[in-house]
């Protein structure tokens, strides 16, 4: 077994329960689960169970959140009516481990009970990816001392609650199929999802199964005796089924459920390990020299993978993917610019499905563009089921009941340009003309009439300006000219263009048909070409560098960097209010312009001299900035200091950097990883001839190796001893 594809638990306090909980997350592009223990544990855990596009608004609430499904990871074992736990007895040997090479979670328990009595457990646990509708645990025990009896209990617990308390269901109905089968189902108090699951509990004890009759967590139980040495499995099979995806939830994961049990777990096992070690013959890095970097850059694509659907073109990714409570489930731009570039290049597919949940959702974003008194498409900042801006306005109260209006919704427009920037990447590297021809372009041509509409003419200065936005940099809001969105409003503009140009030349029927939908005649093209020429990017012409928005040096002076080491953002150091007024930015936002458009933006002096300026100025009080940065400094040579922020995103969620992991796993540092090694230190990029590399590695790395897929074919890049190569190789 390759150490660098295992996680292991290093519990020091309680705390750190929570933390595990997320990065122990399995799943499926389906379902998240979370790391919970199988038996009640003393610690405070959240709800275990995310399901894609099950949002709603529940009673008091102020925004959609995901409904949590039931959690159905519960199993109590008695021994001699001693109860297994780790507060219960004496743990004896103790060993959890996430492997993401199969997408598994494995517990090995070596416990006494009060009695005397001595076990070895091995829970296992894994979320198909051959079929997504089904779940599977199981626990194989051995006595090694003793011979108590053994009494078993699991079933589906359907009184989940997330952190926030509010209630997403209609009274529940469960039920039982046989004796040692039970299921469960409701539908959401407002967007009205019905959700049903099914379970059985199956073991190679001689026991009766019989049913535990308590409505809200209808169980099995069943009870043996065992001798000293005996060996007993008991595995628990879970389908999942919802209106989203069946027609009758119920009746599909009771069918799902016979079927779950006439292959059993081996063989559900076995077809799912099938499936990863294809997605990992796509996805793998390789990096020798740094093990936990190693570590680090396979946890991170595990984390995208298990969160990206696989056969689900109506939802995407949130922003702590499927793995905690943490914005909702809500999608951000860090799926498009963060984790979408990784899926792009080595699983297609799955970054189709991503985009083409924004296609489905420009209703809304036509929606919020007319509210607003604009044309086109205005995509919502925090997005869900609808496709309406969710962003909440207020956030929750403050231990003295304060509230702070959140202005992102209104505010942070970007994202707009921001889809536009994954679509024309996606389009670039699959050269899936079919998906753009038919979906990307109207996505990218209707942003674009946002834009055109959006910028402001400012006669005295004779430039269009985009006045009353907030950027990447969150700590400073409405403020004017940002350079990141008038910079990406430009190049979104000229992406219109081409893909405009493009159209009519090779499918002039969808271009026509586009025009008279999205009125772009001569008069609109010749605004996107006035705007292109005039929009104002903030840029001081004596010191060389971009403004990041104006008036952005009269803020207050503070030297972010004697603040370090710390885990809290400098914002909950000063204050929200204060911060406001300080030379502080929250994460990379001109940097994040030249990662995206390089050599665009600037010539390579201009490049460093913004990068003099702000990187001194973040204090990565967003945990999408590090990643950006090593980017960054790897392609201005930066090798050292990119290697120390590389190493500070890949700790983010393993070392819990920022102090929330307990929350969700940061699908956006995930993807920024993966795009930091990439873009970064490989120095990946196209050319008119196809994928090229220009790689620059940290002394100690020894070797690094990843494969891409360009137009079908898979291209592997490797670097080693002195030798770098990017070769097109099999399948
Ligand atoms: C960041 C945003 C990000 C959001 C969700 C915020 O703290 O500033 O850029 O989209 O978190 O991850």
């Amino acid at each position: 077994m390759d150490i660098g594809y295992l996680i292991r638990e290093h519990l020091t306090s309680p705390v750190q329960a929570q933390q595990f909980e997320t990065l122990f997350t399995i799943g499926n592009g389906y379902v998240g689960v979370r790391g919970l223990l199988e038996e009640d544990s003393a610690h405070p855990t959240f709800d275990s169970t995310r399901v894609h596009g099950l949002f709603n608004l529940a009673e008091g609430d102020l925004s959609p959140d995901l409904a949590p499904a039931p959690h159905w990871l519960g199993l109590t074992l008695e021994f001699d009516g001693y109860r297994f736990g780790y507060e219960n007895g004496r743990v004896l040997g103790l060993e959890r481990e996430l492997d993401v090479r199969s997408a598994s979670l494995t517990r090995r328990v070596l416990w006494q009970s009060p009695a005397g009595d001595v076990v070895r457990l091995t829970f296992e646990r894994f979320a198909s990816t051959a079929d997504e509708h089904v779940l599977a645990l199981r626990v194989s025990g051995r006595v090694l001392h003793g011979a108590p009896r053994v009494r078993v209990c699991g079933g589906i617990e359907t009184r989940v609650s997330l952190p926030s308390g509010y209630n997403h269901w209609q009274p529940w109905k469960t039920g039982s199929i046989e004796p040692d089968a039970i299921w469960a189902r409701s539908q959401t108090t407002q967007s009205g999802y019905t959700l049903a699951m099914a379970a059985a509990l199956v073991t190679d004890l001689d026991a009766v199964p019989s049913l535990l009759a308590d409505g809200a967590h209808p169980q099995v139980e069943f009870g043996a005796a065992l001798d000293e040495g005996q060996t007993f499995t008991v595995t628990k099979l879970v389908t999942l089924f919802t209106s989203r995806d069946s027609a009758d939830p119920l009746v599909d994961a009771q069918a799902a459920l016979s079927r779950a049990r006439q292959a059993g777990y081996d063989a559900l096992y076995a077809a799912h390990c099938e499936r990863w070690g294809r997605l990992w013959a796509d996805s793998d890095v390789v990096l020798e020299g740094d093990p936990f970097l190693q570590q680090a850059l396979r946890f991170c694509i595990y984390h995208v993978l298990i969160a990206a659907p696989q056969h689900d073109d109506q939802v995407s990714i949130g922003a702590k993917t499927l793995s905690g409570a943490g914005y909702r489930g809500h999608v951000f731009w860090d799926t498009e610019l963060f984790m979408v570039p990784l899926l792009t290049l080595t699983q297609p597919q799955l970054a189709r499905n991503l985009l083409m949940y924004r296609y489905h959702r420009l209703p809304g974003a036509r929606a919020k563009a007319r509210a607003n008194g604009y044309e086109g498409a205005m995509f919502p900042w925090e997005s869900a089921d609808t496709g309406d801006e969710v962003t909440p306005q207020w956030t929750l109260p403050d231990a003295s009941g304060k509230r702070i209006r959140i202005w992102t919704g209104e505010l942070e427009q970007h994202v707009t340009s921001d889809i536009a920037y994954a679509i024309a990447q996606y389009w670039q590297w699959t050269g899936d003309d079919v998906f753009m021809r038919d979906y990307g372009a109207e996505i990218v041509l209707d942003g674009a009439r946002f834009w055109a509409s959006r910028v402001e003419w400012n006669a005295a200065e004779g430039r269009y300006e985009i006045r009353n936005v907030i950027g990447p940099d969150e700590y400073h809001e409405d403020v004017d000219n940002s350079v990141f969105t008038n910079a990406m409003a430009r190049w979104h503009l000229q992406t219109a263009q081409q893909v405009w140009a493009w159209l009519n030349e090779r499918h002039p029927e969808r271009a026509a048909t586009l025009g008279r939908e999205l009125s772009i005649d001569q008069v609109a093209l010749d605004r996107w070409q006035d705007v292109i020429d005039r929009i104002y990017l903030p840029f001081d012409p004596e010191r060389r560098i971009h403004i990041q928005y104006d008036n952005f040096f009269d803020l207050k002076p503070v030297d972010v960097l004697a603040y370090q080491p710390r885990v809290a953002s400098l914002q909950s150091v000063f204050g929200y209010e204060a911060t406001r007024h300080l030379r502080i930015i929250k994460q990379a936002d001109v940097v994040m312009l030249m990662a995206l458009l390089g050599a665009q933006v600037g010539d390579r002096d201009v490049r460093l001299n913004n990068w003099e300026t702000y990187y001194p100025l973040c204090d990565h009080g967003s945990s999408l900035s590090p990643a950006v940065h090593a980017w960054v400094a790897a392609r201005l040579g930066k090798l050292d200091l990119a290697r120390e922020l590389f190493e500070h995103a890949a700790e983010i969620d393993l070392r819990d950097n920022k102090g929330n992991s307990r929350d969700g796993i940061h699908g956006a540092a995930c993807g920024g990883l993966w795009q930091a090694l990439a873009f970064g230190f490989a120095g990946l990029h196209l050319t008119a001839e196809g994928p090229a590399i220009d790689p620059h590695l940290p002394a100690g790395w020894d070797r690094l190796q990843f494969s891409v897929r360009y137009r079908g074919e898979r291209y592997t890049v490797t670097v080693e001893g002195g030798e770098a190569r990017i070769e097109r190789s099999q399948p």
